[in-house]
């Protein structure tokens, strides 16, 4: 395939496979830097299933997703330990199906069930990967660089075509266009040919136009509703893309009035920051506005959906033939080294990343490996 990197180990340096790695494993319930150990003796998995393949991580990315589980699930659920994160690249030592050989350099993505079923996942050196859960990386980007493309983007795919079926020449919103999953969106939506409109605050709106956003909100400034209410946009929104997971359901309630009679409101999923009073009212306020309250009874006319990020072969290949042509490029953050893992899960939680922060876990090799 043209512009794809096949390289074979002799080119590649694949060096042989050891018995243990170094892996971060989650070994209790809490924040990252009370969850995760770095441990150095942990097993390389030696057994590969038909339909699997062994990588040698060089780069990880991380999501909301990794740190909310480490935070928020039971024992029964994150069995412990467990090697936490989803996103990743490097290149395969070890293939048991057709459709990689070994040298191949990959990204791809262990999705959450399988994370938790298998206690595998990217913050390690080695990892086992269903074959139809990886894409080959074009030469011209760096494992940093496509790490963090599939959970982010997957959902953005999702989200844009999978549920609100966006079609050419429609205008979309996308609520959080610095977000990694809503800078995604806003690159798939402007290589559809539609008209995209994406908020972010003051600091970002260079970012979120340079993707090509073609007009810019500035959520801080004032309540979105107010001002999209205030000054509607010409043709209304076909799809709103509420890419950061608003609890607030009022961006919803209030959009008749700058959505058109047949569009659409894809959430990220909304969940509550904290378990206080003021959180769980905002909570039972948006449960009652999406899922409870009857048109008759004021409901809101338009349909409400979220989007649940499915590792779907077809949407991933689609992905990366996006990539490899250049429509959608990947957004890095930051990149931090294996040892500092802690350090880029500071930086996610924040809640300021600006694109995807990335942990290079393989740095004996050329990034733009
Ligand atoms: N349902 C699924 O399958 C799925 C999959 C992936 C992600 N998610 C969820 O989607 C959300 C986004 O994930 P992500 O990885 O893209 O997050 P992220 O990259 O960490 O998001 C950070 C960005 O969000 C922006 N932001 C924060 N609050 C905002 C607000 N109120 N309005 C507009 N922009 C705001 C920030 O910009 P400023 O600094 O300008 O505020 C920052 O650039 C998370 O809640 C995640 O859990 C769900």
């Amino acid at each position: 395939m043209s512009g794809i990197d096949t390289g074979r180990p002799q080119d590649r340096g694949v060096s042989e496979i050891p018995s243990k790695q170094r892996a971060w494993h989650v070994v209790k319930r809490g924040k990252p830097s009370e969850a995760l150990v770095l441990a150095s003796d942990v097993p390389v998995p030696s057994k590969l299933a038909e339909g699997e393949v062994l990588v040698k991580v060089r780069a990880a990315a991380l999501n909301p997703v990794g740190f909310k589980i480490m935070q928020l699930a039971p024992g029964f659920i994150a069995r412990k330990p467990y090697v936490p994160e989803h996103d990743l690249a490097g290149v395969v030592v070890e293939s048991n199906d057709p459709a990689f050989s070994n040298g191949d350099n990959v990204y791809g993505i262990i999705h959450v069930q399988l994370n938790l079923k298998t206690r595998l996942g990217a913050l390690s050196q080695y990892t086992r990967v269903p074959a139809c859960n990886l894409v080959l990386k074009p030469e011209n980007l760096s494992a940093v660089d496509v790490a963090g493309i599939p959970l982010a983007a997957l959902t953005a795919y999702q989200a844009l075509f999978d549920i609100a079926h966006l079609e050419s020449e429609q205008c979309l919103l996308v609520n959080g266009g610095s977000s990694a999953v809503g800078a995604f969106a806003i690159q798939m939506a402007k290589a559809k040919g539609c008209k995209v409109t994406a908020t972010a605050s003051a600091k970002n709106e260079e970012f979120v136009r340079g993707l090509g956003a073609d007009e810019f909100l500035d959520y801080t400034k004032a309540p979105l509703e107010s001002q999209l209410s205030e000054n509607p946009p010409s043709p209304k929104f076909h799809v709103i893309f509420d890419a950061v997971g608003l609890l607030e359901p009022s961006l919803y309630t209030k959009s008749p009035a700058y959505t058109t009679a047949d569009g659409i409101y894809v959430s990220t999923g909304p969940q509550p920051k904290a378990l206080n009073a003021r959180e769980m009212k905002t909570t039972a306020k948006m449960m009652w506005e999406v899922f409870l309250r009857p048109r008759w009874l004021g409901g809101t006319k338009r349909k409400w959906r979220v989007v649940s990020m499915n590792p779907k072969k077809q949407d991933l290949d689609a992905i990366a033939q996006m990539v490899s042509e250049g429509k959608v490029r990947p957004l890095i953050d930051s990149v931090f080294s294996f040892q500092d893992a802690l350090k880029a899960y500071e930086k996610l939680k924040t809640g300021r990343a600006k694109g995807k922060v990335v942990v290079e876990v393989d740095d004996s090799v050329d990034v733009n490996g």
